[in-house]
């Protein structure tokens, strides 16, 4: 069973594939989290990737594409693979679908996190997650719960903000989102594989969805 999340930045696609993987011994595969790693390393391409992601612009469809086909060489111990962020155009789509044919595999539901614009910039700007563990949080939406301590690993060593959750650089991602994301939802509904849900209930109540639907499908 193979999962894709789509929707804009800020949509609760990260946060509804922790909860989902760690239920249904489901791998969550971020290529947002996965360049995170790789522009911290000090290389010329590391560089590249910070530039581009703290403006909010796409990176080339060929390094996603090769990581992704890594990290699914990595993996093959796990129900299934919960794609957050990716794809993000047509050319990734197709790759994406060559792929799992290569491994016999393919894209079983694709889950359309509908979410209004106005909503997502107070989202954007009120996301901080754990230093040590990576945990996200909302100031509002929801904050840990004992202040300062990680709800998850306990961490007291603090929370970090995203270079790339400002006002500006969200304007270009959700830029970006209409201009070669959003496509995919009819690429994907001409297939027979979406389904949409309201992103602007409350993170149980879609996590509830969001399992039942994939339940049904394993
Ligand atoms: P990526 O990391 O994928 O970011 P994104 O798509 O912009 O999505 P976000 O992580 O911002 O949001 P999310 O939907 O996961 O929301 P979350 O659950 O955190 O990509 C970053 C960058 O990497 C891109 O801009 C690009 O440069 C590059 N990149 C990545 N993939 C690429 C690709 N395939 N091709 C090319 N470039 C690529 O939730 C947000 C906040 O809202 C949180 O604080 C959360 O607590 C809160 N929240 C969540 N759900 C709810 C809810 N139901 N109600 C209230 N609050 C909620």
């Amino acid at each position: 069973m193979n999962l894709i999340l789509l929707g804009p930045p800020g949509a609760g696609k990260g946060t509804q594939a922790k909860l989902l993987e760690q239920k249904l011994n489901m791998l969550q595969l971020s290529t947002g989290d996965m360049l995170r790693a790789a522009k911290d390393k000090e290389s010329e391409i590391g560089k590249k990737i910070k530039l581009i992601m703290a403006e909010g612009n796409l990176v080339t469809d060929e390094i996603v594409i090769e990581l992704i086909s890594e990290n699914i060489d990595k993996s093959s111990k796990c129900a299934g693979f919960i794609f957050d962020g990716f794809p993000r155009t047509l050319y990734q789509a197709d790759a994406l679908s060559e792929l799992m044919s290569s491994k016999k595999q393919s894209i079983d539901l694709v889950i359309e996190m509908r979410v209004d614009d106005s909503q997502l910039i107070e989202r954007i700007v009120g996301r901080y997650s754990c230093k040590e563990c990576g945990e996200v949080y909302h100031k509002v939406n929801r904050p840990e719960q004992k202040k300062g301590v990680c709800d998850n690993c306990k961490s007291i060593n603090g929370f970090i903000f995203r270079e790339d959750d400002t006002e500006e650089a969200l304007r270009t991602r959700l830029f970006n989102y209409y201009r070669e994301t959003s496509s995919l939802i009819g690429y994907y509904y001409a297939k027979k594989k979406l389904t949409t849900v309201d992103g602007l209930l409350p993170i149980e109540t879609i996590h509830d969805l969001l399992y039942q639907a994939t339940k049904n499908n394993l």
